[in-house]
Formats: C-alpha cells, sequence, structure tokens
C-alpha cells in the first residue's frame, strides 16, 4: 500500500457536495444534540463498495429500529454513495453514511414537521498498518456499558468512545464487551470469533451485537469451505483459552487477536485457520 493521496475528504449534506472542512449541519440536529441517528460505515475493494446491498439494508432496518420517518429509498442511497465515491476520486474509499430525525427545537419527543438529515463522507481507506496485521492485534477485556440494542447501528457511541479510549491509553489495539454472565460480546468496532480444535465459534446475532456484515461475510465462506463454524455463546474463559482468536470488520477486514489482557493466544501469534480465513475472505473481494 504505497499510494498516498493528498485529495482532501469530500461530504454531502441533504445532497450538496462540498469539503469535508466546509459542510455544516445545524446545531439543532437531534444527531447532535441527541444522538438521535443511525448510520454505516463501508468501503470498497477495486474502487467498487463492498456489500452495498447488505449495508443498505441494515440501514434501513437501524431507521425502522428507531422509526425515523423518511422518504429515502435504497436505489437512491446506492446512487449517493456510487457518486461520492465517483467525486472523490480515492483509489480505495472508506464512506460513511449518517441519518438523523432532522434540525428541531431541543426535545426528547418527536416533533412533527422534522425532515431527517443525510449526511455522507467519503474520505481515503486507511488499512490498518502492516504491522498489526502481521503482528496481530493485544485485547484488552471490558464490562459491557452499552444500551440493550447493541444491534442498532445508532451514532450513541459514548460507551464505545470511552472503552476504546481506556483500550488505547492502557496499550491495546481494541477492547472485548463482556456480559454480565461472563459471556462475550464483541469489540467497540468490530465482531469476534474464537478457534478451538479447529472450531471456529462466534456470538450469535442478538441485541448483545452489531450483526457485521464482515461477519456475516466470513460466515458464508466458511461454511462454502466446510470449515465448522457455530454461531453461538462464548464464554471469557473460551475466550482466554482459545487457539486462535479473530476480528472481522469493515475496517480491520480479518484481523488475528495474539492477546486477551496481556495473556498470550494459543501460540501468541497469527494461527492457520484465521490465515486461511483471511487468505479466502481476500480471494472473495479481489
Ligand atoms: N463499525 N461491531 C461494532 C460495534 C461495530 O462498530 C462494527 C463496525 C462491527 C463490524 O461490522 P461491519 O463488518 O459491518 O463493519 C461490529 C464501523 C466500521 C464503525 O463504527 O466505524
Amino acid at each position: 500500500m504505497g499510494y498516498r493521496s493528498n485529495m482532501p475528504a469530500i461530504a454531502c449534506v441533504n445532497g450538496q457536495f462540498s469539503p469535508i472542512e466546509t459542510a455544516v449541519i445545524s446545531v439543532e440536529d437531534r444527531g447532535f444534540q441527541l444522538g438521535d441517528g443511525v448510520y454505516e460505515v463501508l468501503r470498497t475493494y477495486r474502487g467498487r463498495p463492498f456489500a452495498m446491498e447488505e449495508h443498505l439494508r441494515r440501514l434501513f432496518r437501524s431507521l425502522e429500529a428507531i422509526e425515523i420517518e423518511h422518504r429515502f429509498t435504497p436505489a437512491e442511497l446506492e446512487r449517493l454513495i456510487r457518486d461520492g465515491i465517483q467525486r472523490g476520486g480515492f483509489a480505495e474509499s472508506l464512506v460513511y453514511l449518517q441519518i438523523t430525525r432532522g434540525a428541531a427545537k431541543r426535545a426528547k419527543e418527536f416533533l412533527p414537521g422534522v425532515s431527517p438529515t443525510l449526511v455522507l463522507t467519503v474520505r481515503e481507506l486507511e488499512a490498518p498498518s502492516a504491522a498489526l496485521r502481521a503482528g496481530g492485534a493485544r485485547l484488552m477485556t471490558a464490562k459491557d456499558i452499552r444500551w440493550q440494542r447493541c444491534d442498532i447501528k445508532s451514532v450513541c457511541l459514548l460507551a464505545n468512545v470511552l472503552t476504546f479510549h481506556r483500550a488505547k491509553a492502557a496499550g491495546f489495539n481494541e477492547a472485548v464487551f463482556v456480559e454480565e454472565d461472563e459471556a462475550v460480546a464483541e469489540c467497540c468496532s468490530a465482531n469476534l470469533f474464537i478457534v478451538q480444535h479447529g472450531q471456529v465459534a462466534t456470538p450469535p446475532k442478538t441485541a448483545r451485537i452489531l450483526g457485521g456484515i464482515t461477519r456475516e461475510a466470513v460466515i458464508a465462506l466458511a461454511r462454502k469451505q466446510r470449515v465448522p463454524l457455530e454461531e453461538r455463546r462464548v464464554q471469557l474463559a473460551e475466550l482466554r483459552a482459545a487457539d486462535e482468536v479473530f476480528l472481522t470488520g469493515t475496517t480491520v477486514e480479518i484481523l488475528p487477536v495474539v492477546q486477551v489482557d496481556g495473556q498470550a493466544i494459543g501460540a501468541g501469534k497469527p494461527g492457520p485457520v484465521t490465515e486461511k480465513l483471511q487468505e479466502l475472505f481476500q480471494n472473495s473481494v479481489a
């Protein structure tokens, strides 16, 4: 990845494109005031958006879950995303799309006559560093202090922000949220998988996790290639005792984990099942 662009990131607010620095929203926007909005993050491979349909399906599900009244259609948002990617002109793009309930006098109730705010940003994709990919990530365990609907891709990310900050400040690369009953959920911006005796396991799609698009792609690949995989509860003790652990997400793709709370996972280096899935994933997106 020697390519470095000097081109600026771009934004689009309610249909108006501009450089990201000059894009503005109202101070009364409910996304800003109340965290009253939902979002998606997608990326391109070879300049083409990855899993567009799946991202849009999740976005519309999030919109419905928080009852944002809107007239957007998947086709319209797809056009906007493709337009943004083209205008951005990056070799590979990271696309952020946010829809809030709109700008209105600050109130907790939904107010009539408010139309949603649509923000798109497109910037150059920054892949995780080669050192992190090759060496693997170090995880910190953390109490899950998030709300009860982690399946909604809401912009209310304070618990993720604080936990991620604490992990970074303590020298870790990510944190894994652990429930009251010691089941592990997911990380601050990625889903989690373990491998034990060749068996892959990942926590099931409940309200405790975001149904990751990359997670889904990896599950489909594993099934197709007959890699044994179960969606089931994973306990913290199993995570610590796993032969391999890896994360999935739009930005991290498949990232090996080599330590949890400073303790080595397996041999303390990326394992063979993780590497096989990485290879399958890279082939599938190439
Ligand atoms: N986050 N879990 C959480 C809490 C996430 O925030 C994300 C992605 C994922 C992985 O989902 P996907 O494979 O669809 O990217 C799981 C994005 C990248 C973000 O907030 O920046």
